[in-house]
């Protein structure tokens, strides 16, 4: 199947089958997919929170939209930020990229020299607000491939951080979530909106040539 049909395949399921669940195999793929995104200068400034303890799903239910999606769902997949850039975050990434690729350390110094004198000068919510977009290509690639698999998923923002960073304890991170992902198996019966036909803006109003 090619990327257009998979992604016309996929839809956010609001209702799943809890006697279901991913594989190992399946999963491992998701988050592959996940960990290969792209991010502005490499710094990957984002973890993937993985959760499949029933226990802490009911608790992250407390706060969601969709709390069955969250209660019956497989897996929920967290897409938490770094709450602030800091030197010792930034130094860590090249001296990590430089080992892997057996250069030098400092080798990037002044590259990293300018990427702190911008981030260090402005405030930690505008860096986190930098960080949270670049969750948002790794959840976009990560909804392609569960779709490739067949998984069913459902791109979510509609969750209360409060109660996620505090479920999860992500202060002692320095993370704070920005959005999640549940994945799984269709309630074929409840997921109402999955007969629904896919509604998307006509290229000629999505595409403003120049
Ligand atoms: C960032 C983001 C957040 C979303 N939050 C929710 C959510 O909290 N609950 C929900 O049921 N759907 C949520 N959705 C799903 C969208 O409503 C859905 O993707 C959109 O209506 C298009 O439908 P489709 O994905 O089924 O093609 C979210 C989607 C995205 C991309």
């Amino acid at each position: 199947m090619s990327l257009i049909e998979n992604l016309n395949w996929r839809h956010a399921v609001k209702a799943y089958d809890s006697n279901k669940k991913v594989s190992e195999e399946q999963l491992n793929k998701i988050i592959e997919a996940a960990r290969l995104a792209p991010t502005s200068s490499g710094l990957q400034p984002f973890k993937l929170l993985v959760v499949k303890d029933q226990a802490i799903k009911e608790k992250l239910a407390e706060g969601a939209l969709n709390p069955e999606c969250m209660r019956d769902c497989s897996h929920v997949l967290i897409f938490a930020a770094w709450d602030k850039y800091t030197a010792e975050r930034i130094d860590s990434v090249y001296d990590f990229t430089t080992d892997q690729r057996e250069l030098p350390r400092g080798r990037f110094d002044s590259y990293t020299t300018k990427l702190k004198e911008i981030y260090l000068n402005q405030p930690s919510e505008m860096n986190f607000a930098h960080a949270a977009r670049q969750t948002y290509i790794a959840l976009g690639l990560a909804l392609a491939q569960a779709a490739e698999l067949r998984v069913d998923s459902t791109p979510a923002e509609g969750f209360s951080n409060e109660v996620v960073d505090r479920v999860l304890n992500l202060q002692q991170y320095g993370l704070k979530s920005v959005s999640l992902m549940y994945i799984g198996y269709a309630d074929a019966e409840n997921d109402w909106i999955a007969p629904m036909k896919k509604v998307r803006v006509p290229k000629e109003e999505f595409v403003l040539e120049f």
